[in-house]
């Protein structure tokens, strides 16, 4: 029964969650892992926390966590656990960040929890039991049309070279209400799933960042695939989530753009070639 893994789930995310909104009151010194990636002492802080936990509850379990707590994948129980999801939000004090962990079962997604601890929010999802936000329960938007959909992405902190995204943000937010990059992936999901955004896509996420969001959108009545409209894997090189009803017309504005079909051209910057 998965429901006793969600139960601890949500008691860890929400001590790990109270945690983060600790550090975020006192503010904490930027460290840089690359170039630009930044970390904190409050993201090694509460996946210490919740590495323990889980270890002490599930000792047969594996854990992969972002902060590189585990890397083990042999049991049948994977938890993929980010212990800060928006960490150039927080490191910033922009109050936008999540605590997320999903939890699969022999290749399943089975329990999800995403906590974003300044709104009180908890989100969470059972394999076939449904998503919800705090006790209510969840479902995807109702938007039809592309073009009265919103929309989110994100742009990798790492690895930005050679990053195509920015050509899918603009034909995207020209063809719809808009697109959001608020820098938290485990939120973006969460929200599709709450029907506050109608769809979400990025290139490059980890499994940690998706894992809980995946589920969570799947039990909202929501669906996802990679950006072609294949099964999307964990190491597939993007993803697209959505509330059912817009997809296709998403994968086929995405279709176009993978062949270079370039609906609404960019400007010209002055004295500059536009873009054909
Ligand atoms: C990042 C956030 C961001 C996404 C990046 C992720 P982190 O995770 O989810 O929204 O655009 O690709 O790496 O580094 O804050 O845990
Ligand atoms: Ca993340
Ligand atoms: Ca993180």
């Amino acid at each position: 029964m998965s429901s006793s893994y969600l139960s601890a789930a949500s008691e860890i995310a929400r001590e790990a969650g109270a945690l983060l909104a600790r550090y975020f009151e006192q503010r904490v010194a930027v460290e840089y892992k690359g170039d630009f990636d930044v970390v904190t002492e409050a993201d090694r802080a509460s996946e210490s926390l919740i590495v323990s936990r889980l270890k002490s509850r599930f000792p047969g379990h594996s854990i992969v966590a972002e902060e590189g707590f585990g890397v083990d994948r042999s049991s049948e129980f994977i938890w993929y656990v980010d212990p800060l999801d928006g960490t150039t939000n927080f490191a910033h004090g922009f109050p936008m960040f999540a605590v997320t962990m999903g939890l699969e079962q022999a290749g399943e997604l089975v329990a999800a929890v995403t906590y974003d601890p300044l709104r009180d929010e908890f989100f969470s999802a059972e394999k076939g039991g449904g998503a919800y936000l705090n006790n209510r329960r969840l479902q995807v938007s109702r938007v039809s049309r592309l073009a009265e959909s919103l929309l989110a992405t994100g742009f990798p902190s790492r690895k930005r070279h050679g990053d195509v995204n920015i050509y899918f943000y603009h034909q995207a937010a020209m063809l719809t209400h808009g697109v959001r990059r608020a820098g938290s992936a485990a939120l973006d999901l969460a929200y599709v799933a709450a029907g506050r955004l109608d769809g979400f896509w990025e290139f490059r996420l980890n499994a940690w960042d998706i894992a809980a969001g995946l589920l969570l959108v799947r039990e909202a009545g929501g669906c996802y695939s990679d950006m072609h409209g294949a099964e999307h894997h964990f190491d597939s090189p993007e993803l697209l989530a959505s509330n059912g009803l817009i997809h296709r017309e998403l994968l086929s504005l995405f279709g176009d753009i993978f062949a270079n079909r370039i609906r609404v051209p960019l400007p010209a910057l002055a004295g500059g070639p536009a873009q054909s």
